[in-house]
C-alpha cells in the first residue's frame, strides 16, 4: 500500500474527492433511503424529523469531528486510536464496543442489502407487476418469509463485500464510491421531482415536514438519536477508522460538514419519494422496515420505462449498501490487522465470516426463525434495537467523552486546525458540545428511555 508522508505506513486515501466519497459513501446508505422513511413513518412524521434534525447537526457534527481527530491522530482503529488518546489501556479494551456492533449491525444490514439485491433482480426478470402497496407487501412477505432466496442474496453480499475488502482501501473502496455516490445523488432528485407532481402528494409533505409536537415522546426521540447516529455512521468507529487513513492535510471540519448535508439531503429526498408516493396512492406509512420495498415498486409500476429505472434504482441503493456496509466491515478488519497482526486478507475472511454467522439468523427472522423470539423480538429486530438504541449511544458517549475530555489538552484545536493552519472557527462550539451538549443529551435521552427519569 501507498505511503503518502503519513507518520507510518499505513494506507491512505490517494485523493480529496476519495476522502469526501468515502465517508459520504459510508454515511450514505440504507440507513437514509430504507431506514429513514419508515422510522419517520413509524413515528408520526414532522416531530420526528425535527428532532432527528436537531441530533445531526448538534450532537452527529462534533461527535464526527471528534471521530476524526481521535482517527487520524492514533492511526489506528477504534481500539487502538481509543487506548492512544486516552493514555489508558481500559479505553482500548472498552472500543471493543464498537467492534461488537459494528458485526451486530452487518448481521441484519447485509440481509437488507440481499433484499436490495432480490429487487434489482425482479425488476429486471419482471417480477414486479402489481399496482398497489397491499399487494407488494404481500408479494415481499412471501419473498422474506422464505429461507433460501433471502439467504443466497445475503450472503452473496457478504461474498461481494469481502472481493471489495481484499483490495484494500484505495483500490477497491474509493473507486466504487467516487463515480455511484454523485449518480444515487442525481437519481434521487429526478424521483423526488416525479412525486412530487403526483396527484395528493402535498398530503405527503405535510406529514413529513409538519411536525404535531404533541406526538414527541420517548421512543420518537431515542428513535431519532438512534436514526442520527446510524445515518451519520457515529458510534461505533467507522469514522474513526476512515481517519486513520486520511492525510495531514485533510480538513477535518469540512469533510464533516460536507458529509452531514450530503447525508440529511438524500435521507429528506428519500422521504420525498415515499411520503408523496403513499399519500398519493392511499397506502400506509407505518408499514416499519417493509416500507421502500412496498412503496418504491408501486412508483416504478406506473411510469413508463418502469423496468429501467427500478432497476437502475435498485442497483444504485445496492451500491450504496455496499460503500457503507465496507465501512463497517472495515472496523473489524483494522481492528484484527492492528491488535493481532493478522494480514488484510485473513483478517477479511475472519470478519466476513463472523458476519455470515449472525447474518444467518437474521436472515431468517421473517421465515424459519420468526416465532424464535428474544425479549419478544425477532433475532433482526433485536440486532437493530440493541445497537441503535443502546450501542451505538453509549459508543458515541465514549468519543464525545474522549473527544472532549480525556484527550491531550488542545488536542481537538490541533486537529481541526491541522496543526494551525487552518482558522479554526467553530472549535470552541465542537469542544462545548462534546464536553456538555452531547453527554447530557445522551445520558437523559436514555434514561428517559429506560424510564429512569
Ligand atoms: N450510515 C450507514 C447508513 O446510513 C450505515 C453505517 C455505516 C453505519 N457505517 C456505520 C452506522 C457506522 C453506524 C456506524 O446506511
Amino acid at each position: 500500500m501507498t505511503d503518502k508522508g503519513g507518520k507510518t505506513s499505513r494506507a491512505q486515501f490517494a485523493t480529496k474527492l476519495g476522502v469526501i466519497a468515502t465517508t459520504v459513501g459510508s454515511a450514505v446508505g440504507l440507513g437514509n433511503i430504507w431506514r429513514f422513511p419508515y422510522e419517520i413513518g413509524t413515528h408520526g412524521g414532522g416531530a420526528f424529523l425535527v428532532c432527528y434534525l436537531f441530533f445531526i447537526f448538534v450532537i452527529g457534527v462534533p461527535l464526527i469531528c471528534s471521530e476524526f481527530s481521535i482517527g487520524r491522530s492514533a492511526r489506528k482503529g477504534i481500539t487502538g486510536a481509543f487506548r492512544e488518546v486516552s493514555g489508558s489501556r481500559w479505553m482500548g479494551k472498552i472500543g471493543f464496543i464498537g467492534v461488537l456492533t459494528a458485526l451486530l449491525i452487518m448481521g441484519f444490514y447485509s440481509v437488507v442489502s440481499g433484499w436490495t439485491m432480490e429487487y434489482l433482480f425482479q425488476s429486471v426478470a419482471g417480477g414486479l407487476k402489481y399496482s398497489t402497496q397491499a399487494e407488494y407487501a404481500a408479494q415481499f412477505d412471501s419473498f422474506s418469509s422464505g429461507a433460501f432466496r433471502p439467504l443466497f442474496w445475503t450472503l452473496l453480499f457478504i461474498a461481494i463485500n469481502y472481493f471489495v475488502l481484499v483490495r484494500g482501501v484505495e483500490k477497491g473502496i474509493e473507486k466504487v464510491s467516487n463515480i455511484m455516490m454523485p449518480l444515487l445523488l442525481l437519481i434521487l432528485i429526478v424521483f423526488s421531482v416525479h412525486s412530487l407532481m403526483m396527484p395528493g402528494a402535498w398530503e405527503g409533505v405535510k406529514f413529513m415536514f409538519k411536525p404535531d409536537f404533541s406526538k414527541i415522546n420517548s421512543s420518537v426521540v431515542l428513535g431519532a438519536m438512534g436514526q442520527a447516529f446510524f445515518s451519520l455512521s457515529i458510534g461505533m468507529g467507522s469514522m474513526i477508522t476512515y481517519a486513520s487513513y486520511f492525510s495531514a492535510d485533510t480538513k477535518l471540519g469540512r469533510t464533516t460538514l460536507v458529509i452531514a448535508v450530503c447525508d440529511t439531503l438524500v435521507a429528506i429526498l428519500s422521504g420525498l419519494i415515499i411520503f408523496p408516493a403513499v399519500f398519493s396512492y392511499g397506502g400506509t406509512p407505518a408499514a416499519g422496515p417493509t416500507l421502500v420495498f412496498e412503496v418504491l415498486p408501486t412508483i416504478f409500476h406506473r411510469i413508463p420505462g418502469g423496468m429501467i429505472w427500478s432497476a437502475l434504482f435498485f442497483l444504485l441503493l445496492f451500491i450504496a449498501a455496499l460503500t457503507s456496509a465496507i465501512s463497517m466491515s472495515e472496523i473489524g478488519i483494522s481492528y484484527l490487522c492492528d491488535e493481532f497482526g493478522m494480514s488484510r486478507k485473513k483478517a477479511t475472511l475472519v470478519a466476513q465470516g463472523a458476519i455470515a454467522v449472525l447474518s444467518v439468523l437474521c436472515a431468517f427472522s421473517f421465515g424459519p426463525l420468526a416465532d424464535f423470539k428474544i425479549f419478544g423480538m425477532t433475532v433482526f429486530d433485536l440486532f437493530d434495537y440493541v445497537t441503535a438504541s443502546i450501542l451505538m449511544p453509549v459508543c458515541g458517549l465514549l468519543v464525545a467523552i474522549l473527544g472532549g475530555w480525556l484527550s491531550r489538552k488542545g488536542f481537538l484545536a490541533d486537529e481541526l486546525t491541522n496543526g494551525g493552519g487552518l482558522r479554526g472557527r467553530g472549535v470552541s462550539l465542537v469542544q462545548l458540545s462534546l464536553r456538555w451538549i452531547c453527554p447530557t443529551a445522551i445520558v437523559l435521552v436514555f434514561l428517559h428511555s429506560m424510564g429512569v427519569i
